[in-house]
């Protein structure tokens, strides 16, 4: 028997809801990323919240929507380099440990979502 209890069983759908909210934020501010990005940030900011949902074990529609999430791909039209690496990193590890303080998140989950967006942040390095 595997544990059935996943990191979405343990914080739930707002909590992801909450964290890319608040990244998409910092984003916007971000002169290295909002380049980057569309000038309205609705869709992106429903397409990621559905990702991680889906990502740490939650609603499969992400992909019933947009089908396999091939993220290398879907990030190959950007240049991502070491600086914006390192700026999606940063917002993200801040909402993270803001939020996760705030709800009061087990270190050990909080620590394996910020090793998964620090290793998933290089693989989108395409520069
Ligand atoms: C942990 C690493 C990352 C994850 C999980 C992630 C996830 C996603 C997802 C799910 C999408 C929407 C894909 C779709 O169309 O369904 C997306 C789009 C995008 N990502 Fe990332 N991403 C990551 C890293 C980065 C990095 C490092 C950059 C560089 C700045 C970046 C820039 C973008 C841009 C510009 C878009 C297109 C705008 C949008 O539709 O949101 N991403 N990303």
């Amino acid at each position: 028997m595997t544990d059935p209890t996943t990191v979405h069983d343990v914080v739930g759908d707002d909590f992801f809801v909450e964290l890319v909210r608040r990244f998409y934020a910092g984003v916007a501010e971000d002169p290295v990323l909002v380049p980057l990005y569309p000038d309205d940030l609705s869709e992106s900011i429903r397409t990621l919240t559905g990702f991680l949902i889906q990502y740490w074990g939650g609603s499969t529609a992400y992909s019933e929507e947009r089908g396999h999430p091939r993220l290398r791909m879907r990030h190959a039209p950007f240049v991502i380099g070491p600086a914006e690496r390192d700026a999606w990193f940063r917002h993200m590890v801040g909402s993270l440990s803001m939020l996760c303080a705030e709800r009061d998140i087990d270190v050990q989950i909080e620590q394996q979502m910020r090793q998964y967006f620090e290793m998933a942040a290089e693989s989108m390095r395409n520069a």
